[in-house]
């Protein structure tokens, strides 16, 4: 009798170890911050609905869903819920909140729990925005482990750029939130917003076609721009770094004909208004684009790529800085006389415990009549740096 009674206790315990629960496994995250809106992140496990309760204060009020086209969204995953008609300047206090579908049919829908994240604030920018900072990571090929470090000792930066090889490949699209969101999301990101940068090895696995769910551009593209107080931010992306035809792709890529497409979407920004009038102009990509300076090797093509391509747009227009990752050898590029007409900032990489000195990030400072890139090591200390006073 009491043998049964055990085995029964053991069976259940079993069964309910295997039937999950309906969770949120990756707290929220924002991007896409602009003057007026910006976009919610989290995951879920189970197929769901959501949306964000918000509000000024912390009795919230306000529910907010995303459709597409009529429809509420329901999925499994991720999550994105655009916050819009926000005010500069205001606080606002929010928490996301999903419930489960357990069925979804034509005529015949259940729900199943609902669940819900503890609250959370940001701040929209206020309106000038007379001084600002931001804080650029790259390469961290899965390991975001040290970025709350570097956040906490920054509390005044505004947002963080994670300049490209942020995984080392997208083969289970689970480790995106696992080993890069839920970090940052602890670090700081349920109040400041990520600016994600697509670098070569975001192309790579299975989901990588699936890497859209993750980013929420103006553009709807990879390369974008921005602008944030007096500075206009142009967000590249490099494609691949070898040639299309490399049996590293499998037949599978096209990035020369994606970067052309992209160099008259450049060609077409530079001429804006905005960019024009802006006073500092920032261009974020993966690869340094000033091949020549950092030595050339055969299989760079896509580097010397951008640089055929980006290169004379950029340098024509006039940019003041280029924030780069890529070869996980930090270093300073100054302008050099027939490539790039301004300074290129390298990012070293990828973190390890036991040799953190590889590492390092970048802290741009942004007045109104200066620019300075600081590169810092994980002890805080500036490196080297690059000043534009105008
Ligand atoms: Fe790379």
């Amino acid at each position: 009798m009491k043998k049964s009674i055990i085995l029964l206790l053991i069976l259940i315990s079993v069964g309910s170890y295997a039937q999950t629960s309906f969770q949120i496994t990756c707290n929220p995250f924002l991007q896409n911050m602009q003057s007026n809106a910006v976009t919610v992140f989290w995951e879920v496990n189970k197929t769901a609905k959501s949306w964000i309760e918000m509000g000024t204060n912390s009795v919230l009020g306000t529910k907010v869903t995303h459709s597409e086209d009529g429809l509420i969204d329901v999925g499994n995953g991720i999550q994105k819920v655009k916050l819009e008609n926000l005010k500069a300047g205001e606080k606002y206090f929010y928490r996301v909140c999903s419930k489960e579908i357990t069925t979804l049919q034509g005529y015949k829908v259940i729900y199943g729990d609902s669940v819900f994240s503890q609250m959370y604030s940001f701040t929209m920018p206020p309106k000038p925005v007379e001084a600002f900072s931001f804080l650029v990571f790259n390469d961290l090929h899965n390991n975001a482990s040290f970025v709350g470090n570097v956040t906490n000792s920054h509390p005044e930066f505004s947002f963080a750029v994670f300049n490209g090889d942020i995984p080392t490949d997208i083969n289970d699209e689970t480790n995106f939130c696992k080993y890069i969101f839920s970090p940052l999301s602890t670090a700081f990101a349920t109040q400041k917003p990520i600016v994600m940068v697509r670098g070569n090895h975001e192309t790579r696995g299975a989901a990588s076609r699936n890497l859209y769910k993750y980013f929420d551009t103006p553009t709807g593209k990879y390369y974008y721009s921005y602008t944030w107080g007096n500075t206009f931010f142009l967000i590249l992306d490099c494609g691949e770094d070898k040639q299309d035809a490399n049996r590293e792709y499998f037949g599978l890529a096209d990035y020369d004909k994606y970067r052309s497409t992209e160099a008259v979407w450049l060609q077409e920004v530079v001429k804006s208004k905005e960019f024009k009038q802006a006073k500092f102009k920032v261009v974020c990509i993966h690869m340094p684009i000033a091949q020549k300076s950092i030595g050339a090797v055969a299989d760079d093509h896509g580097t010397n790529d951008c640089g055929k391509k980006f290169l004379p747009i950029l340098n024509k227009a006039g940019v003041d800085l280029i924030l780069s990752g890529h070869t996980h050898t930090y270093r300073i590029i100054q302008k050099e006389k027939g490539f790039s007409t301004c300074p290129i900032v390298i990012g070293g990489a990828p973190y390890s415990a036991k040799s953190p000195d590889k590492t390092t990030y970048t802290k741009v400072e942004v007045s109104s009549k200066s620019l300075v890139a600081r590169l810092m090591n994980l002890s805080g200390k500036e490196i080297d740096k690059v000043e534009k006073k105008k």
